[in-house]
């Protein structure tokens, strides 16, 4: 363990590394990508382009050496990032060079401010942190590899069925290449997949939900593509998988990981809340609740664009329809002539408290939702003006993680 100085010396230096951050953190990976180039195999660049990133890993390292002498207090945390780091493969080689650069763009951004009692303290500490990682991942490797059919690392699956969902979303089901099952899943995890682009100097890696129930012979992924707005670029792995992946190509996949999970051990009603492709853990919630716990009330609402870019509005009608205790409201926020003429939809606009309170009977229930950030903020301010305690309140970033709190 650390002594009392060390301690001392990170406490006392993590307010002014915080000052420092965006700083620090953008010439760490400049200085790490320089000399070690082959991690941009690992890392999103869309994500390193837009800032999402630097925040994320560098803010979490501060975040947790402000808890260096009480590391229990950062054990949920580390499982949620290190499902993240187990799903891209993350290795214990990994962890020294990201120390080494880290503390470099301390040193280069502090100069003499950063003393070497400083900068050996957070050595110190970095490694300490590291160790916490780098046992965590072995653990949940190891987990993913003794599931039967699991695996550690990645693994070729074969593209057996592409199907088009909406105007932008297709899934994709996906058959392990070596003819074994697919492993086990928790509903509402995610694979990552490796893709090697004719063209690109990297590797990209993403992550997907899956997006059916566990216990099938293969997995299913939906997956939304980005197209060119704006002035950004067209996503590069989901145009990808959209436009040139076919039936019978082989994907390379890690084994499903995330803790953003359906709680199956209480019987309380559940209401699922998505917002575009977020509907992709929801509906894999929602196909294993209607199969394993039928007693249980389900709440599915979903918000959308319009019906061109509804997916899977068939299936989860078809379910409320023949289960009782399924229920289903739609929002559009762009309802075409046609949505309208058809009463196609419950609410128009966006998600609310209002609209919350005109279809639960009540705020006791379990709540999950997923979807882009200004619609889950909107759920989330919606759930605390409800006074739904955040021990049931669940959800997932499709991206770096974030804050709904403002
Ligand atoms: C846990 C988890 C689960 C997920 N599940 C799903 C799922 O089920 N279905 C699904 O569709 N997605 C899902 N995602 C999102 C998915 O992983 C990808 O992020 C998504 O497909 C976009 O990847 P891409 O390669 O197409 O886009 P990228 O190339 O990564 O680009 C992403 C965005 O950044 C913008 N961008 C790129 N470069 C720049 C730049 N220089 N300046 C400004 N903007 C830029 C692009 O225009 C695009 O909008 C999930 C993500 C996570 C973390
Ligand atoms: C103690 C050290 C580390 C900490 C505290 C840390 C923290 C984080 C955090 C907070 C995230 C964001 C998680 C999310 O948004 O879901 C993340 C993601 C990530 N980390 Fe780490 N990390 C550490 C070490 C490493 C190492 C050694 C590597 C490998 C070189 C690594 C590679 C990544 C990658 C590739 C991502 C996903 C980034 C993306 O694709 O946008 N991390 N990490």
């Amino acid at each position: 363990m650390l002594n009392e100085k060390t301690i001392s010396v990170i406490k006392s230096t993590v307010p002014v590394l915080q000052s420092h951050g965006k700083a620090i953190t953008t010439r760490f990976y400049e200085m790490m990508f320089a000399n070690h180039p082959e991690l941009l195999n690992i890392f999103n660049h869309a994500n390193q382009k837009q800032g999402r990133q630097q925040t994320a890993l560098a803010g979490a390292v501060y975040a947790a050496a402000a808890n260096i002498d009480n590391l229990e207090a950062i054990v949920p945390a580390v499982k949620l990032i290190a499902h993240k780091h187990r799903s891209l493969g993350i290795k214990p080689e990994h962890y020294p060079i990201v120390g080494q650069n880290l503390l470099a763009a301390i040193k280069d951004v502090l100069g003499d401010a950063a003393t070497d009692e400083i900068i050996d303290a957070w050595a110190e500490a970095y490694q300490v942190l590291a160790d916490v990682f780098i046992s965590v991942e072995e653990q949940m490797y190891r987990d993913a590899e003794e599931l039967p059919g699991g695996w550690r690392d990645f693994r070729n699956f074969v593209v057996v069925q592409k199907v088009q969902e909406s105007d932008v979303i297709t899934s994709f089901y996906l058959k392990p290449q070596d003819g074994r099952i697919p492993s086990p899943f928790l509903p509402g995890q995610y694979i990552s997949v490796k893709l090697e682009i004719p063209g690109e100097t990297y590797t990209h890696i993403r992550q997907y939900s899956l997006s059916d129930s566990p216990g099938k012979d293969c997995y299913r992924i939906s997956v939304k593509r980005e197209d060119a707005w704006d002035g950004k670029p067209a996503g590069v792995v989901s145009t990808y998988l959209h436009e040139h992946v076919r039936e019978g190509d082989v994907l390379p996949i890690s084994a499903p990981a995330g803790d953003f999970v359906l709680d199956m051990s209480v019987e309380t009603p559940v209401v699922l809340l998505s917002g575009g492709v977020g509907l992709t853990p929801m509906v894999s919630m929602l196909n294993t609740l209607v199969e394993k716990q039928p007693e249980r009330q389900v709440t599915f609402i979903h918000a959308a664009q319009n019906s061109n870019t509804h997916a899977m509005r068939e299936h989860v009608e078809a379910l409320a329809a023949k289960h009782d205790q399924v229920k289903s409201y739609v929002l559009y926020s762009e309802p075409t002539a046609e949505d309208r003429a058809a009463c196609a939809f419950d609410k128009e606009g966006f998600i609310d408290l209002a609209f919350l309170q005109s279809v639960l009977a009540d705020n006791q229930s379990e709540f999950y939702f997923c979807g882009p950030v200004p619609f889950m903020k909107a759920v989330y301010q919606a759930l605390k003006e409800w006074g739904v305690p955040q021990s049931r309140i669940h959800y997932e970033f499709f991206g770096p993680l974030g804050s709904l709190e403002e």
